[in-house]
């Protein structure tokens, strides 16, 4: 077959060489532990299957949703982030439900960007960005995300011309996968940047209420973001609800109308029922996040407890589900070792190398395995160092 461009320009993709070493790792009858992928293990709440069970009996249901989402789940979504970050969003023309954020970055692209426009993109960075970048036809040109730049981006440093031809910057505070949080003192700086240079802020908030201590900004809550850009979030991580496919994009009222000429055209919005359990979602909010994030507290610790042993270096932060760890001294080859440690011990860990060109040398751990598993992967994690066999 004779494949288009747009598809031979994709990345491989990053698990494809661990997965020929976890089909090896079962035919030798080892266990698997997976605590590569974001992949919440956790129960959603009882509340919300209940609440999509009911509603699957209920008359007109089954027909086309609304394409923006229905009402109900958007004004409850305006009122969530009234009280979550103290901003005003209009849930008429400011909040769109999408089937999942991963949906929603990909079609904005389309909805924004024209060919060969420039866009910004993070790396290391969760794929879908660039991969939806050049479905687009725009060039993703990337801006690294440097230890000593405390894994923020150096703005400054953009080339003029760069600049000048760029149309979109796609960010991620919480971030996958340094798990670094952005506070609003960069937001503020990222506002102004953009305001100066014309260009689109798109923010991915999928990670906003996994935290420790205190809670993640939202870019809204920087006067003049609403007038340039978008932010994402998700129903997949806080609440384990990835399967439903749901989340929403709130902000700027003309890049949710192009977005709404691209979702039109291509989907037909999320099954109602979904949404009706998205809106119950909202409601226990409180109760639910707060039980979560106790969870991925006692799992972080956990890992870093085991990292802190071997004396491995890792980036300290209170948010996501993310450990992004620095490998030791000498070994720098994030894929060759995760394939190697899949083969000798069953355990699959993210590498570095897999989130983009600044990613290797890093290793990621997700916390998204009951206590006991990731505590097995991390004894065999040892025993592989120690080349105990
Ligand atoms: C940064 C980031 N954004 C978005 C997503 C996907 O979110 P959703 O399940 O809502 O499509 C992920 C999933 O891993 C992610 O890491």
């Amino acid at each position: 077959m004779r494949l288009p461009e747009r598809i031979k320009g994709i990345p491989p993709y990053i698990y494809a060489e661990m997965d020929k070493a976890i089909k090896k790792a079962k035919e030798k009858g080892l266990d698997i532990i997976n605590i590569a992928h974001g992949d919440p293990d956790l129960e959603p709440p009882v509340e919300v299957v209940e609440e999509l069970k009911n509603s699957l009996s209920e008359k007109d249901f089954h027909k086309y949703p609304s394409y923006w989402g229905i009402i109900g789940l958007r004004e409850k979504i305006a009122e969530w982030m009234k009280k979550r970050f103290g901003v005003d969003l209009n849930p008429e023309e400011e909040i769109m439900v999408l089937i999942g954020v991963k949906e929603g970055i990909t079609h904005l692209f389309l909805a924004l960007c024209d060919k060969e426009d420039y866009v910004l993109i993070p790396d290391p960075a969760y794929p879908t960005y660039r991969t939806s970048a050049i479905f687009s036809e725009s060039i993703p040109y990337s801006i690294p995300l440097l230890k000593e730049n405390d894994f923020l981006p150096d703005l400054n440093s953009i080339n003029i011309d760069v600049m000048n031809k760029s149309k979109v910057i796609i960010l991620n505070y919480p971030n996958n996968p340094t798990s670094k949080r952005a506070d609003k003192r960069f937001f503020k700086e990222l506002v102004d940047f953009c305001h100066k240079w014309g260009i689109y802020i798109i923010h991915d908030n999928a990670y906003s209420e996994i935290y420790e201590n205190e809670p993640a900004p939202s870019i809204f809550e920087i006067d003049g973001a609403k007038d340039i850009g978008v932010e994402l979030h998700s129903f997949s991580k806080i609440y384990s609800m990835q399967g439903f496919r749901i989340g929403w994009v709130s902000g700027n009222k003309d890049i949710l109308k192009s977005l709404s000429i691209i979702k039109t055209n291509t989907d037909s919005g999320v099954f109602v029922p979904v949404q009706k359990a998205a809106i119950r979602a909202i409601e226990i909010y409180d109760e639910f996040a707060t039980r979560i994030r106790k969870i991925y507290k006692r799992r972080r610790k956990l890992v870093k407890g085991y990292l802190d042993r071997l004396g491995w270096k890792y980036y300290d932060s209170d948010s996501t589900i993310y450990i992004w760890t620095e490998m030791d001294e000498g070994k720098n080859d994030s894929m060759k070792m995760v394939s190697d440690l899949i083969d000798k011990k069953g355990v699959m860990i993210g590498p570095g190398a897999g989130y983009g060109k600044y990613g290797e040398g890093y290793l990621r751990f997700s916390v998204t395995q009951p206590d006991e598993r990731i505590e097995e992967a991390m004894e065999r994690f040892v025993d592989y160092l120690k080349g105990v066999v």
